[in-house]
Formats: structure tokens, C-alpha cells, sequence
């Protein structure tokens, strides 16, 4: 397993359609362990292929965030939402690709996924609270969707000037 590098917004990858994954290979096993541990390495709770640079129908997620409690660590391939809720949540979100900025994103309440898993079996379950936003940003991220993509044009631009800065600054080393 190794530590990939996540993608600092504005990236032309961050905005792209990703296509399903085919075929579940030992390469897309090899790519969600990575994933996996990039995600808790950043620290965060969940993360999207595009934000490591590949493009495919892939996030992990565990939001299992009380000390004490084993982790979660979910894979879900070519994920779609086949029930989403009709009351909605307000979360202050973030994304590892857009860091130290966060802004409240209102979405469903409560979704129900359908995923491929490594195992190559069709998964179903409903999701709630934290899960479900943190499911819907990443399987937003798939569609080249960003947290950001919610917010008012204003502060839109106001992040991605910071984030271009923050990545001239990062460059220069
Ligand atoms: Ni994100």
C-alpha cells in the first residue's frame, strides 16, 4: 500500500465524468487500498478516485469518527442512489482537495446505494447522517462536483482564489 498524492483543486481532473469501472482487477484492489490509506493519512472521512488522479467510478469512505470504535473502511465501485430521503441535513462540509475551507452544504437526509464491492458482489444499504452526506459528496465527486459546486458564486470564487494560491505557494516549495 502506499500514500498517493491527492489533487488540490482548481485541476482539470476534479471536473471530469468518470466512466464505471469495467472490470474489478487487481489494479482497482491495489488503487482502493491506497485510496484507503491516503484517506486516513490525510485525516478524512472520505475520497473519491478523481481526487487521486484516476478517473473511475470509485470512492472509500469510513466515518466512523468515535475514538475508540474499529474503522469501517468502506470501497464502492460504480455506485448510484436508488432512494434518497425527503427531509434534507445541513452539514459544514470539507474535501481533502479544497483544504481548510469548509461551507454548509444541504442535502437528503437519508440515501440508499447500490455499489459493486471488491468482492464483485452488488451491495445495497441506506445511509444516514454523516454517512449519507459524506456518500453523496464523494459519488458528487464522480460526476466532477465539488462541495463548492453547492455554495453562492461569491464565495465559490472566493475558495478557488485561495486554492490557486495556496497551490502557486506549494509549487515554489
Ligand atoms: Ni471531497
Amino acid at each position: 500500500m502506499s500514500i498517493r498524492p491527492i489533487l488540490i483543486h482548481p485541476d482539470p481532473r476534479l471536473k471530469k465524468l468518470c466512466p464505471p469501472v469495467a472490470e474489478i482487477t487487481p489494479e482497482i484492489g491495489r488503487l482502493a487500498e491506497d485510496m484507503l490509506e491516503t484517506m486516513y493519512d490525510a485525516p478524512g472521512v472520505g475520497l473519491a478516485a478523481p481526487q487521486v488522479g484516476v478517473l473511475a467510478r470509485l470512492f472509500v469512505m469510513d466515518c466512523v469518527k468515535e475514538e475508540g470504535e474499529s474503522p469501517r473502511p468502506m470501497v464502492l465501485i460504480n455506485p448510484e442512489i436508488i432512494t434518497t430521503s425527503e427531509d434534507t441535513n445541513t452539514y459544514e462540509e470539507g474535501c481533502l482537495s479544497i483544504p481548510e475551507h469548509y461551507g454548509e452544504v444541504t442535502r437528503p437526509r437519508r440515501v440508499t446505494m447500490r455499489w459493486l464491492g471488491l468482492d464483485g458482489k452488488t451491495h445495497e444499504q441506506e445511509f444516514d447522517g454523516l454517512w449519507a452526506t459524506c456518500a453523496q459528496h464523494e459519488l458528487d465527486h464522480l460526476n466532477g462536483k465539488l462541495f463548492i459546486d453547492h455554495l453562492g458564486a461569491i464565495k465559490r470564487s472566493m475558495i478557488t482564489r485561495k486554492m490557486v494560491k495556496l497551490k502557486r505557494e506549494r509549487a515554489r516549495g
